[in-house]
């Protein structure tokens, strides 16, 4: 029997990169057959400590998903660390690998390398057609960035080499490990701590930004680092039947949204708030509809399999274990 693949998984303690670890345990991976390292024990912005891992560690396959990641807020006001720390991850984490002759590497990428007026739902084939939302442009030209890395890699090294790196663009993801912060958090744990909040001090009423009207998609963890492993795995020949050399990233979402409305309304329902939903309507709305086409992984055999009510009761009850030990 042949030894299985040493996988380093970058960003493990992260909310996807430990549910890639879950994922890859659940198939049967064996646990020291997967490698990690804190950001505390390996800085990836340090080229030297990432060249000096690698050579160390030898891992056959990675998954990247260690990112400097945050909202609007945080990214509005820290553009500098969002474009400098998301290139430096990449590159020394492509370069070095490339260097120790590692085949297989997965980029994660996200939504909002797509153009700010791009059609909903949005295909693979819009990216850089337009600008890009001011907001987060410079951690959007850093994923960018990344594919652009993994392609030039493989066009390059591809036939020489055997590089084959490939890059998959996550929706709005929520679940296990998310970050629950009052203020800077994505909007499934931002509302299930609001709405666990105003149930324990019987608030009567919950207020919204914005005018609820906003549609948005949603993937479960679990689903996503499902498809990280599915994409990974996919033969070569399937692989680029369905991508092209420099238009190789693969969206990965559920297909379907709903408003801000309807899942504050779930939301409610689970976490059990009786009150009144209320909208602050002063408050800006975005754009009025964030939906992925993932036709392209569908086609390939992928579909996402949890639904939003229990990926959110799972979520829920994270909340609950960490909220018990004070966050
Ligand atoms: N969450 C979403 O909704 C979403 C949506 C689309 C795409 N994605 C993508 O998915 C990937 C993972 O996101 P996530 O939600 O899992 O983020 P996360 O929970 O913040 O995890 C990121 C991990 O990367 C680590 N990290 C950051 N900078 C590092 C560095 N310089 N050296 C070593 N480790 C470093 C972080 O460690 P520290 O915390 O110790 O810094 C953290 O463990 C990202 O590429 C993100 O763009 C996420």
């Amino acid at each position: 029997m042949s030894t299985p693949q040493k996988i380093y998984v970058a960003g493990h303690r992260g909310m996807v990169g430990s549910a890639i670890i879950r994922q890859l345990l659940a198939q049967g991976h064996p646990a020291d057959r997967i490698v990690t390292r804190t950001h505390a024990e390996l800085d990836l912005t340090n080229q030297p400590a990432v060249r000096d891992f690698f050579a160390a560690e030898q891992p056959d396959q990675i998954y990247l998903a260690a990112a400097k990641v945050g909202g609007i807020n945080a990214n509005n006001s820290y553009p500098a660390e969002f474009i400098y720390q998301n290139l430096m991850v990449e590159a020394n984490v492509i370069e070095a690998a490339f260097r120790q002759g590692v085949r297989k590497l997965l980029f994660l990428g996200s939504s909002c390398i797509y153009p700010r007026l791009a059609k909903p739902p949005m295909r693979e084939d819009s990216l850089l057609s337009g600008a890009l939302e001011p907001t987060n442009e410079p951690y959007a030209i850093a994923k960018i960035a990344g594919i652009k890395l993994c392609e030039s890699y493989n066009r390059q090294y591809g036939k020489s080499h055997g590089v084959d790196y490939r890059s998959v663009m996550p929706t709005n993801l929520y679940g296990p490990e998310d970050n629950y912060h009052p203020e800077n958090s994505h909007v499934i744990p931002a509302l299930i701590r609001r709405f666990h909040e105003a149930k324990v001090n019987g608030a009567p009423s919950i207020v919204i930004w914005g005018s609820g009207t906003p549609r948005r998609e949603f993937l479960f963890v679990d689903d996503m680092a499902s498809a990280c492993l599915f994409v990974m795995n996919l033969s070569k020949l399937l692989y680029d039947r369905h991508t092209q050399p420099m238009l190789s990233h693969i969206n990965v979402g559920c297909g379907k949204d709903l408003t801000i409305l309807e899942l504050a309304k779930i939301i409610g329902g689970i976490v059990g708030f009786e009150g009144r939903i209320t909208f602050d309507r002063s408050k800006p709305d975005g754009a009025p509809r964030k939906l992925l086409d993932s036709s392209r992984i569908n086609a390939l055999g992928w579909r996402s399999g949890i639904n939003l009510e229990s990926g959110i009761q799972k979520t829920y009850e994270d909340f609950l274990s960490k909220y018990r030990a004070k966050l």
